[in-house]
């Protein structure tokens, strides 16, 4: 038998409810921000991610599915979304009418990591991207609205972790103390980090090495480095935090493992999903679409990681399986034709109707009716044929009422379809 590949998953039919329920709770908080859907494509050529999420960084070093085209020209399976949607921003210049765009979209990424609880190769993201607002009251908004969606979600063992990376007038000067810092343990860094740490020492704060966490105890902060705009900056994103009533902490070793972003990073974090800890990422990157060919236009974004936000939820949430249906257990094939056309006028009409074809008894189909959790079935045998009168049984109270064939699509309908919901 073919298996899936490693690091792959199947999302089964009893776990869609749950994805669909989280999917319409994010799109809906979304468009009350204003955000609007865009959807990209599942591949891009790698250069748009080597120069935005940076040559230096893991994914773009180790962990991107990229594949030499027909023509030899390089494409990737997309790591992230922020890259294709700053890409689709310049290339369609939806800055041209009004630069402030609120983009988000949810699907799948890929990277090629060791997989684990939490860590997946093909794995879904909710990310959401604002251009054109260099305001902190953005940031605060954005981390706001997250929480809003793991409250929703009944999620609370999380929490928002933030800091600043600074901008290109504050940053060099921290990147030296650091480099310094960095040249005298040199030899307690792991092989990517002592190749990292003259031109990208920031990525040695982002090492999950043990032996490079332990040489960075006593490291400076960029907090200590932030020049006056960028300090402002990022107090006026923690005393709109605070007004919002939004718990966070400061997380002075926070930087992210892409290259791109400027000022606010972003995480929100929790403990219940072992070695996985952040469940969302983000940040500022001002930067960004000027680097990619665009005009300078600030942007800041986040992305869920929406396989690990369903396995928080799936310990929170109780029961948001589908509204129960109704079962139609007909015996005989006069009773089953009728069932049938009764079964696809009220499946129509928005009530979600199941029937046997395959002509089982009335015990295996009561039975079935009950596996599939129906609040309601109707029961037509030959009898009910002839006195032109079905029966209505509940499967919770076990009472029985009697539906004339006369009317019973509309009865059935207008009573389903009731604010008090099935009959
Ligand atoms: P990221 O931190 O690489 O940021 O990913 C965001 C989230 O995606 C992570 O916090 C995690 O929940 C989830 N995630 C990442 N890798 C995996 C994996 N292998 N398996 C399961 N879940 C995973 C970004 O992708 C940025 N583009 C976020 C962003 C948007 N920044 C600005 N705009």
């Amino acid at each position: 038998m073919i298996q899936l590949i490693r690091g792959f998953k199947d999302i089964l039919p009893e776990e869609i409810s749950l994805w669909q329920h989280i999917e319409t709770e994010a799109s809906l908080l979304l468009q009350n921000f204003g955000f609007c859907e865009i959807r990209i494509p599942i591949m891009e050529r790698t250069e748009l991610f080597a120069r935005s999420i940076g040559e230096d960084t893991d994914i773009v070093e180790k962990e991107m599915y990229t594949f030499p085209d027909r023509k030899g020209e390089l494409i990737t399976l997309r790591p992230e979304a922020t890259a294709s949607i700053v890409r689709a921003y310049i290339q369609h210049r939806l800055y041209s009418q009004d630069p402030v765009q609120k983009l988000y979209t949810i699907g799948p990424m890929f990277r090629r990591e060791r997989p684990q609880k939490g860590r997946y190769r093909q794995f879904y993201q909710i990310d959401a991207e604002v251009f054109g607002v260099e305001s902190p009251l953005m940031d605060a908004q954005m981390i706001h609205m997250l929480m809003t969606l793991f409250s929703r979600l009944n999620i609370t063992d999380c929490a928002a972790h933030i800091n600043s990376l600074g901008c290109p007038v504050c940053r060099p000067g921290f990147k030296v103390a650091l480099m310094q810092k960095l040249t005298d343990r040199i030899d307690r860094l792991c092989e990517d980090c002592r190749r990292r740490s003259a031109k990208n020492p920031l990525r040695v704060m982002d090492c999950k090495v043990p032996s490079c966490r332990e040489a960075l105890t006593d490291i400076p902060s960029i907090l200590d480095y932030l020049c006056p705009d960028c300090h402002t900056h990022f107090e006026t994103v923690q005393s709109q935090l605070k007004t919002l009533g939004v718990k966070h902490e400061i997380d002075r070793g926070l930087v992210r493992g892409l290259d791109y972003y400027t000022r606010t990073a972003f995480e929100i974090q929790t403990g219940l999903l072992g070695a996985q800890s952040a469940v969302v990422g983000g940040g500022r990157y001002d930067g960004l679409v000027k680097a990619l060919g665009g005009p300078d236009i600030p942007g800041i974004g986040f992305a869920i990681g929406f396989d690990r936000l369903a396995e928080l939820a799936a310990l929170n949430l109780s029961d948001i399986s589908k509204k129960p249906g109704l079962f139609i257990a007909a015996l005989g094939t006069a009773a089953q034709l009728q069932a049938f056309e009764w079964a696809c006028q009220l499946s129509v009409s928005g009530i979600q109707t199941e029937m046997d074809m395959s002509n089982r008894s009335l015990k295996s189909q009561m039975k079935q009716a009950d596996r599939l959790g129906a609040s309601q079935v109707l029961i037509l045998g030959e009898q009910e044929l002839n006195d032109k009168a079905a029966i209505l049984r509940d499967m919770t109270t076990k009472t029985q009422i009697i539906l004339p064939f006369d009317g019973l699509i509309e009865k059935l309908t207008s009573v389903w379809n009731s604010p008090e919901g099935c009959p």
